[in-house]
Order: structure tokens, then C-alpha cells, then sequence
């Protein structure tokens, strides 16, 4: 849970690292960020190397100062644990610490994020670290949070992960007879007969010189290594968090995730966390749909609890290849965009642009001028302050949404590692094709994993549903039974949790509720296209199109191939299945057919937008038994129309707002509370 009973006020603030400055500059640093509004810290995330200078060395004297000082400017802390980069003592006296990369290559000491995570040394120091860090601060009302480690990430293939694998692969399959059925290791004579004769797929052993987005000849292997690299890191977050918790039991752990990020299954891990918290940069040139689609990710892993947002620059990055500024405006209302997909903070990446190495052209709320008079503090100081009168009106309200989007991390790592069908093909573009419209179209979106619970949704789509894990299909078949609308696509029901085929004719364990057979797949260089027609409109059909026979599905009008050898075969089919429908949609398409047959879906579905209005508009809301808010994001630049679906009271100023047509200014935010008392 995010600890509310500490907070007055939303969590504003971020990193502040005052160990890379003097000391008598910290209170002016201080002086500045209360002024604007900035009242939470994240403290010590690498520190590391000064709180600890040697073996049994402990020293939190600067430490204790900092958050004294902290104190002393009744800021709320989130300690972190500084364990995200290694001291170099430690590298150099136990180089088991040292990661391997997947060409072989033992690293030497530099960088971060950078801890073998299954290092005796790691695994021994990280958490003791963690609880002398809980010992030492067990007091302080003002820590709200702690924060393990850092953006927790990467791969080793040294050794002792080759070892922890063979154990881990022990625990999951008990026998060797099991891993050779689940890895398909009569292809190429790769059974093995010893646990010992396995190693891990590195570029030295399966990967490289063979087609595919990951360069495995090995699917089976390369996917379990990768859980494997998931679970030993959970296991680090673990050790740290548990070390936490028998100091202080009530303590409230999390780790900063990235949003679409493949390395981790992030619905695993959110399971180990008190609350989600999760850094965002978008990428220039991102649509307001593809910077929300994280938001809702981040959401959906945790549960769909609100999370924190723990990063996000509050102007500009510098490790993108062109580092545009947030214009006027933007941090203010990307912050809401956070708040309006589920966020209760906005926090950022830093307090203090630092003065040397590769972050000191990152933004931050204290510029290297040093004081208040720069456009970006004047930003952040603006919108503190309104902040401040929203306080914990947004708190623990929560996003009610009746469709969902399956975004599974297995089939994303099994989809992507396939050779073949084609190099066009990324599961994150799949996932928007569907949420973009979506999200223009004012809907709330939930995303949800394979594991989640269906029955609450009307309209449940899996993009790319290429695995389909142990009873997942059932579960399926109940909820479009029980009156549920399915959609899935091409490239679906493909292989089981181990990607092995599953045979029998695609779509596998999708056939029957889908009611057709995929017989073959094609896959059409870029630019290049097959039509069908939807609703009397041509639309092409690209990347991929199966060909698909009908098994009791019924082609939608029109819905068929108009070129090749597969001509008239179908594109896009329904079957009633109980009382609800199944939907396939056999080949990648342009956005308007995304538009009309999600339109046609909700229908379907029996469910609305929220509202209507222009496409720049976002909507969303979040709400308890007593409110609903209703956020209307205006994205461009000058004034756009909405239409206001809920009287209510205006949160940032106040004013009473009525239903009806309404115009919001360029890059401007309006929230409605609705009252719900009765
Ligand atoms: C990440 C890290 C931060 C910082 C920012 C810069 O989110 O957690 O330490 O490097 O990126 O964008
Ligand atoms: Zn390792």
C-alpha cells in the first residue's frame, strides 16, 4: 500500500543526490526545492561506495546528516538502498560480483546497474547493507517508502548463474528427462544427460548465427533463461526487502520499474512490492496514447492499485539521440497524465543537475546556474503549488475500466526470440494497435496479465496471443460463455508456456473458441499489401496474414482477402460461443480499421466512451464510493472540444462545471470531481 496515512499532500519531488555537492551548499538546495512545493525525497540511491569503504566498514554520518536536513525541511524520504552500482573495493576483492555479458566478456568495474545477481558477494552485501540502512533510520517518521536497489535490469551469464540456473531449472522440471521433453532437445541432438551439461545461452553456446530477434537456435532454453534472470533478480529484491522488513515490519518496499520494459516480468515482481512505482521517459515524437499505454502497464501489473510515479525529467533527458525540451506546459501536463492513469505522486529524476560524467546535461529542477530564476524551476514551482490544493483528493481512487488488453511478458519474449514469420513484427506495436484507438476513443483501459481474472471485463483483446499458458484458454472460453466479447489476431495459440507448437492446426488451444483453423501464415515485406474490405471501406492487410478456414465462425461482411492465391479467404471472423463472441483478426491493418471495428466491438461488448470529443482529448477517470474524477487532457497545442460528461466541482480551481460542450486551452488539464454521495 502507498502509505497514506503519512502523506498530507500528494508526493512531489525525486532523486536529490547532495553527495555529489558540498556540503554547504545542501541548505540553499533546500531552501529552493521547499519553496517550490517540493516536499519528497528520494535519498542515497548510490551511495554505496561512500557508506560503505570497506568489508566491515559502515559510516552513515554524511547520511544521517542529509536527512536530518532533509527533516529540518519537513520533506517526506524515500530511502533507497544505494545497492543499484557496486563500490569498486568490491569489484576488485570479489570479482564474482563482476556480471558476464552474453558475448562472454567478464566485465571489470565501471557502470551500474551492474551486480551479478546471483553473486555470493551481492547477495551477501546488498541485503546487509539494506538492514544496517533499516537499523539505522527504523526511527524516522519521515521515510515513507524505501526503494531497493535501482531500475533493476540486465543479464549475466558468468558461472555462478550458470550454476543457480541448473538449481533453478532443478526446482522447475525435477527431472532431467522433463527439461529435455520441455526444450524440444531431441531437435538438433541437444538432449542432455547430466544437469551439469547445461549451460547458459550466451553467444558462446546458443545464441548468435541464426535468424530470429534474439539470435537463440534454442527458443525453449533462451526463454527460460530469461525467467531465470527475472527470478535471480527478484530473489536480490527479495533478500534486500526481507532484510528491511525484520527491522521494520511495517515498512513499505518498492523498486523503480520502466514501464515496457522486456528484461523482468513485472507481473511477477509486482507481487513482491508494497505498491508499483515506475520512472517514465517517453521518447520524442511519442503519441499522449503511447506514453499512457505504460502508465496503464504499471497499473495493471500492480493490480490496478494506483502507483507511484517515481521518475520522469521534469524538462529534458540527455541519452536519446535528440533531446527535445519539454515545452511550456508539458511536465504540468504529463504529470496529470500520470495522476489520470492511476500515479498519487509526481516525483522526478533529479533535484540538482549534477556537474560531471553523463548525467550533467540531464534536467533537473535545480539548474547548474544554481538558482530559482529559470524557466524550469518557475514550472515545477507553478505547479507545486496547485499540487498542494489538489492534496489527497486524487488519493487511492481507483481506474474502473470494462475493457482489457492482455499483455503477457512470456509471449512477448517467445514472440519476439521466434525466427520467423517476421522481422517486421514487435509485440509493443501489436499492443497499441488496439490501445492507441482506444485510448483516442475515451476509454479506459485496463492491462491485464493472462493470470488475471477476465469475469469483470466486457470486452477482453489479446494482441498476439502466440502462448497460451496452462488453463488460460478455458478461462477464456468461460468468460466469452458467460456473454464475454474475445478478440484476438494473427500469430496467436501458437506454442504452450514452453513455446513448443501446440499441434493439431493453429490457433491451438484458441480453435475452438475462435471456431476456425489457421492453416498457414504470411508474411509480406514492408510496403508491401493484400486489402479486404470493412464496413464498405478498403483497408490493407499487412506484416502478416493468415490463412484461415472457417470451423463455425462466420467471415464478417466482406472481410476478405482481395489478392493472391488466398483470395476470398477471410480476414476477419466471429463466432458465438455461449452466450458472448470470439473475434479473429488474421492480418495487421491501418489505424481507421482499428477505429471502426473497436467501435463496433464496444457496441458489441455493450459497453461506451466515456464521452465524446476531439481526438486530441484524453479522458479518463478514477474514483471511490464517494468521487469520480474525470481528467480531460487537452495533447495539442491549441484549444480543443470536449464534451463534459459529469457536473462536478473543478479540482484545481474550484468552480462548479456543468455537462456539456466545453473547450480546453492548448496543453491545458481539467479535472471534474464527480460527488457519488448519495
Ligand atoms: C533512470 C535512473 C536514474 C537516471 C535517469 C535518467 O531512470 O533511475 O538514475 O539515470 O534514468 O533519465
Ligand atoms: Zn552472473
Amino acid at each position: 500500500m502507498i502509505p497514506y496515512e503519512k502523506l498530507q499532500s500528494m508526493p512531489y519531488g525525486g532523486d536529490y543526490n547532495p553527495e555529489q555537492w558540498p556540503e554547504e551548499t545542501w541548505e540553499k538546495d533546500m531552501e529552493l526545492l521547499e519553496a517550490a512545493g517540493i516536499n519528497t525525497l528520494t535519498l542515497n540511491v548510490f551511495s554505496w561506495a561512500a557508506i560503505q569503504p570497506s568489508e566491515d566498514v559502515y559510516d552513515f554520518s554524511r547520511l544521517d546528516r542529509i536527512v536530518a536536513l532533509a527533516e529540518r525541511h519537513h520533506m517526506h524520504i524515500v530511502m533507497a538502498t544505494s545497492t543499484g552500482a557496486m563500490p569498486a573495493w568490491m569489484a576488485h576483492r570479489h570479482p564474482d560480483i563482476l556480471r558476464v555479458d552474453r558475448e562472454g566478456r567478464k566485465r571489470r568495474f565501471g557502470g551500474r546497474h551492474n551486480c551479478c545477481p546471483n553473486s555470493p558477494t551481492y547477495l551477501t552485501y546488498a541485503p546487509r547493507l539494506a538492514e544496517k540502512l533499516a537499523l539505522q533510520y527504523r526511527d524516522h517518521e519521515s521515510i515513507v517508502a524505501w526503494h531497493i536497489s535501482n531500475e533493476f535490469g540486465g543479464e549475466c551469464y558468468c558461472e555462478n548463474c550458470e550454476k543457480a540456473f541448473r538449481t533453478w531449472l532443478k526446482g522447475k522440471y525435477q527431472t532431467i528427462a522433463n527439461v529435455n521433453a520441455a526444450w524440444d532437445t531431441a531437435f538438433w541432438g541437444h538432449t542432455f544427460y547430466d544437469w551439469d551439461e547445461i549451460v547458459a545461452p550466451s553467444m558462446l553456446s546458443e545464441c548468435g548465427s541464426w535468424g530470429g530477434r534474439d539470435h537463440t537456435m534454442f527458443q525453449t532454453i533462451t526463454l527460460d533463461y530469461k525467467r531465470f534472470l527475472s527470478d535471480s533478480m527478484l530473489h536480490a529484491y527479495d533478500l534486500e526487502r526481507d532484510a528491511i522488513k525484520k527491522i521494520i515490519p511495517g515498512a513499505q518496499c518498492t523498486t523503480n520499474m520502466m514501464g515496457v520494459f522486456p528484461g523482468l516480468d513485472y507481473q511477477k515482481w509486482a507481487q513482491h512490492e508494497d505498491f508499483v512505482s515506475w520512472d517514465n521517459y517517453p521518447s520524442p515524437g511519442q503519441t499522449y496514447a503511447e506514453i499512457a499505454m505504460p502508465h496503464d502497464l504499471m497499473r495493471g501489473v500492480g493490480g490496478q492499485k494506483p502507483f507511484l510515479l517515481m521518475e520522469q525529467t521534469p524538462s529534458v533527458t540527455n541519452w536519446q539521440p535528440y533531446n527535445a525540451l519539454k515545452r511550456p506546459g508539458i511536465m504540468r501536463l504529463w504529470s496529470y497524465q500520470a495522476i489520470a492513469h492511476g500515479s498519487d505522486s509526481v516525483m522526478f529524476f533529479q533535484m540538482k543537475r549534477s556537474i560531471g560524467n553523463c548525467e550533467k546535461y540531464h534536467g533537473a529542477v535545480i539548474d547548474h546556474v544554481g538558482t530559482g530564476e529559470t524557466r524550469v524551476y518557475r514550472e515545477v514551482a507553478s505547479f507545486g503549488e496547485e499540487l498542494k490544493k489538489l492534496g489527497p483528493a486524487v488519493f487511492a481512487k481507483e481506474t474502473k475500466s470494462s475493457v482489457a488488453l492482455i499483455f503477457d511478458w512470456d509471449t512477448w519474449w517467445s514472440s519476439e526470440a521466434s525466427a520467423g514469420p517476421t522481422q517486421d513484427y514487435w509485440y509493443r506495436t501489436e499492443i497499441l494497435r488496439f490501445y492507441e484507438p482506444l485510448r483516442q476513443m475515451k476509454v479506459n483501459v485496463d492491462i491485464i496479465g493472462q493470470q488475471d481474472d477476465f469475469s469483470g471485463y466486457r470486452l477482453v483483446i489479446a494482441p498476439v496471443m502466440y502462448m497460451v499458458k496452462p488453463g488460460v484458454a478455458a478461462r477464456l472460453e468461460q468468460f466469452v460463455q458467460a456473454g464475454g466479447t474475445f478478440v484476438t489476431t494473427y500469430f496467436s495459440g501458437f506454442v504452450n508456456e514452453h513455446d513448443l507448437v501446440t499441434v493439431g492446426g493453429y490457433p491451438g488451444e484458441l480453435r475452438q473458441l475462435l471456431g476456425i483453423w489457421v492453416e498457414e501464415e504470411d508474411a509480406l515485406p514492408e510496403g508491401a499489401e493484400n486489402h479486404f474490405t470493412y464496413h464498405g471501406v478498403r483497408h490493407p492487410a499487412q506484416m502478416l496474414c493468415d490463412l484461415v478456414h472457417l470451423e463455425g465462425a462466420a467471415q464478417l461482411d466482406g472481410a476478405g482477402y482481395e489478392e493472391d492465391f488466398y483470395r476470398g479467404m477471410p480476414v476477419v471472423t466471429r463466432n458465438a460461443f455461449g452466450g458472448g463472441q470470439a473475434y479473429y483478426v488474421a492480418a495487421a491493418s491501418d489505424e481507421s480499421f482499428y477505429r471502426d471495428f473497436l467501435t463496433d466491438l464496444l457496441a458489441e461488448a455493450g459497453t461506451a466512451p466515456l464521452t465524446e470529443g476531439d481526438a486530441d482529448v484524453e479522458v479518463t477517470t478514477r474514483e471511490d464510493a464517494r468521487a469520480r474524477l474525470w481528467f480531460y487532457l487537452n495533447h495539442a497545442d491549441g484549444e480543443k472540444r470536449v464534451s463534459i460528461a459529469a457536473a462536478g466541482r473543478d479540482l484545481i480551481t474550484g468552480e462548479a462545471i456543468s455537462v456539456g460542450e466545453r473547450t480546453i486551452a492548448g496543453r491545458d488539464v481539467l479535472i471534474v470531481e464527480e460527488s457519488l454521495d448519495r
